[in-house]
């Protein structure tokens, strides 16, 4: 798109999510014939849903060595693998359960019992996976955006958005009142790839704002996701690009 060099629009939300398959193939393939391994932070929402379905059917299930790739989360909701809003269910029933990928390469982050152990023991799992690294090496990071800027679950105002330290931290949706466990900013800020996903006219307004303006970070969390040594790429679909 003119003077958005990394926004790519797609008519629809279906074709948006073929080109992101495509994507996680391309950097599959890239980075297991790099480091023979493909670490991934996956998204959350309703969004990336698809794409996690197209991923584990063909043409795109046969082109990836899952026994190279380690699906890490972004963020999770404070609730139970079984329960409708988890990240992880949802993502196992999309995409875990019908690709050969080995148990051990799927790290999910604990949404039962207490927020703060569950953050510092998955901030535990990824130190050791990138070990030595002083920050996460993601080769691919899936995002979405919110209506009101957030991603992940890093919401305006919120001291997990100012985080400098952690790796990963407990995190609230002051809105819906849910608790959440979040990986924090400079931990996404130093993937090799970020990859956004937004659809829908109801996101139209605040993407413009996202991708037009300056408003900061305190109140759109999205603008502080600026990959350190890493490109950052959005994949939108026409409604959601309609004010742009
Ligand atoms: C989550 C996500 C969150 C999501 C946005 C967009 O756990 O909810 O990580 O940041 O990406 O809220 O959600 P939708 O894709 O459902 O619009």
């Amino acid at each position: 798109m003119d003077n958005l060099p990394n926004v790519s629009v797609f008519e629809t939300p279906e074709e948006l999510a073929l080109a992101a398959a495509e994507r996680f193939v391309q950097y599959a393939s890239e980075s297991t014939e790099r480091v023979d391994r493909f670490s991934v932070a996956l998204a959350g929402g309703h969004t990336p849903e698809r794409v996690y379905e197209l991923l584990a059917t063909e043409p795109f299930r046969s082109r990836i060595r899952w026994s190279h790739v380690h699906l890490f989360f972004g963020d999770e909701r404070c609730v139970p693998p079984n329960d409708p809003e988890s990240n992880y269910g949802m993502t196992y029933e999309a995409l875990i359960s019908k690709v050969p990928i080995p148990p051990t390469n799927v790290q999910r982050i604990i949404g039962e019992g207490n927020a703060g152990q569950n953050a510092q023991d998955y901030e535990n799992h990824l130190r050791s996976f990138f070990d030595g690294l002083p920050w996460p090496r993601f080769d691919l990071v899936l995002l979405g955006m919110g209506e009101d800027g957030h991603t992940a679950s890093l919401f305006p105002n919120s001291a997990a958005l100012r985080e400098t330290s952690h790796w990963v931290v407990p995190s609230r949706n002051e809105q819906s009142g849910q608790d959440r466990i979040t990986v924090t900013v400079p931990a996404f800020n130093h993937a090799r790839h970020v990859m956004f996903l937004v659809t829908g006219e109801k996101k139209a307004q605040r993407l413009k704002e996202v991708l037009r303006s300056s408003t900061g970070s305190e109140q759109l969390p999205v603008q502080a996701i600026t990959p350190i040594d890493g490109n950052l790429e959005w994949l939108v679909d026409s409604e959601a690009a309609s004010l742009l």
